[in-house]
């Protein structure tokens, strides 16, 4: 997270203010996308309203799709109204989108880039942008070498004003498709920039209860003492979506959802619940710990990958009282795919902390619910006092992190019922962020814009994480993609997976907490 600074107004302390970014243009490649659109423009603005812009700010929006200056702003002011966070009203919407332009061309062509150059250049001149540059990736991946390596050419991937200005970018998942075009990629971007200039954006990780985990870990004494195998008896992450694929069905076939989710995503948020506590919260330092939980994680025993695995495919079914298509009938699908649109996995991490703990993560489209949620089960109390009758039937304490939505806290234990006999039943403890703060949670995207202006890579994936998730993940792909249909599970569409999931757990006598 990037630095922060402690206001002297005694009314306020406690709280903390972020630093403003220097004056800087960001390029946005794509950005007549969906991404562009719905998530990109709508957190800067909300940044602008917090006023955590710079004075001197520009967006420069390149793709294929002809539009000028005006059409961009346009098209841009429309996305606002439409995705905004924060209220847009016309006067704030007119004069947050001065400051966009924008440039038709086909940025796969090098003779883009020198408008490109002289736009930037200009904007330095005219608008104060100082020569600090932000690239934005937002293009489909085929495009990303290209755009890196066309960057380098035009003489762009380097400060304009070496110590004095700065050059950054932002790369969009899917970073790579397996381990070898991963690696590929990370050779290209690091062979025209640094890895202090590159920005790898998981967007899970600017979510506000993702972060607070390291919070919960590290800002307090209780937890972290119990937070290893000696108390914990595994651990869920499961990050549900009702939705379906949405129209991406060229997209999805070709990714399917353990690269579109569980590579990143899920592999993010388990290396933070297992992380070890890093020496400060410093970039090098959190993503070091991140990198070594992920090195400590046991690779697949290949032939016995189902009982680690499991991969479904949705079928007809109801969502929200709405009748939904199979997966093999949604548009640009085909109707023998076998892409899976659920995963659960088993993962071992091989350390002192975890030995011995499973963690079960399991993601998913068209389940019964939009909820992420982190689960930690505790052991059971060592001997039951209270007699024969409860000794099965207590059950285990529970701590539960819900990433989204409703996000919070909760703590389940047993208390006494209240009645003159022995009665025990299970009880919460709940922190709600919205409760609690009442505060609006900032959006992922804020944040993590945020920290590529201000230069903070702490949220960010590092080359050895990524090229880590790939190597374990690569040879589940392959043994799914030599198995075919073998081995793929349905599940109706609105339900909670397919049924072999909950044998995953089952064969450990434990099952899916309800969510
Ligand atoms: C994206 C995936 O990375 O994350 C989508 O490509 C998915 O398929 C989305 O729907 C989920 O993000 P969120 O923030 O809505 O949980």
């Amino acid at each position: 997270m990037a630095t922060t600074t402690v206001v002297t107004n005694p009314l306020r302390e406690g709280m903390r203010l972020r630093k403003t970014p220097d004056p800087c243009a960001v390029t946005i490649f794509g950005a007549s996308g969906d991404l562009t659109a719905r998530k990109l423009v709508p957190a800067l603005f909300s940044l602008d309203r917090e006023g955590m812009l710079p004075a001197a700010f520009a967006v420069i929006g390149c793709a294929k799709t002809p539009y000028n200056n005006e059409k961009f702003r346009q098209v841009m002011a429309e996305a606002l109204k439409k995705y905004s966070d924060v209220p847009a009203d016309e006067a704030s919407v007119a004069d947050f989108v001065k400051r966009f332009y924008y440039l038709t061309d086909n940025f796969s062509d090098i003779k883009a880039y020198s408008q490109l150059t002289n736009l930037l250049n200009k904007l330095d001149e005219e608008s104060g942008t100082k020569g600090n540059r932000l690239f934005y990736n937002a293009t489909p991946p085929s495009q990303f070498p290209v755009i890196v390596r066309h960057l380098e050419s035009a003489g762009l991937a380097k400060p304009k004003r070496p110590g004095k200005s700065w050059t950054r970018i932002v790369i969009e998942k899917p970073f790579g498709r397996d381990l070898e075009s991963a690696r590929q990629l990370n050779a290209v971007v690091l062979s025209v920039f640094s890895e202090d200039q590159v920005y790898r954006i998981d967007h899970y990780l600017g979510k506000e209860t993702v972060q607070n985990l390291l919070v919960l870990r590290f800002a307090n004494g209780i937890f972290e003492p119990i937070w290893n195998r000696r108390y914990i008896d595994h651990v869920e992450i499961t990050v549900a979506e009702d939705i379906g694929i949405e129209g991406r069905g060229g997209y999805y076939e070709e990714a399917g959802l353990l690269r579109d989710m569980i590579q990143n995503h899920v592999m993010s948020v388990l290396s933070l619940v297992a992380m070890e506590p890093p020496a400060s919260f410093e970039a090098a330092q959190v993503r070091d710990e991140k990198a070594k939980v992920l090195r400590a994680i046991r690779p697949f025993d290949l032939d016995r990958l189902s009982e680690y695995a499991v991969r479904g495919q949705y079928q007809q079914g109801w969502v929200r009282g709405e009748s939904v298509p199979a997966y093999r009938s949604e548009p640009k699908v085909s109707p023998a795919s076998t892409t899976e649109t659920y995963t659960a996995l088993k993962f071992s991490v091989d350390n002192w902390r975890w030995a011995g703990v499973p963690f079960y993560v399991r993601s998913g489209k068209r389940l019964a619910k939009h909820i992420s949620e982190i689960v930690i089960e505790f052991r059971r109390v060592p001997h039951m006092v209270f007699g024969k009758t409860w000794r099965d039937s207590v059950e285990p304490n529970i701590m539960a992190v819900r990433i989204q939505p409703n996000e919070g806290i909760s703590v389940k234990f047993n208390a006494k019922f209240p009645a003159t006999t022995m009665q025990i039943r299970p009880v919460k403890m709940e922190f709600r962020y919205a409760d609690s703060f009442g505060v609006e949670t900032p959006g992922a995207y804020e944040t993590l814009l945020l920290d590529c202006m201000l230069g903070d890579q702490t949220l960010f994936t590092r080359e050895d994480a990524v090229e880590m998730a790939w190597e374990l993940l690569t040879p589940v792909l392959e043994r799914w993609q030599q198995d075919r249909a073998g081995g793929l599970a349905f599940y109706e569409a609105g339900s909670w997976g397919p049924a072999e999931a909950d044998a995953l757990l089952a064969r450990d006598a434990r099952h899916w907490h309800r969510l």
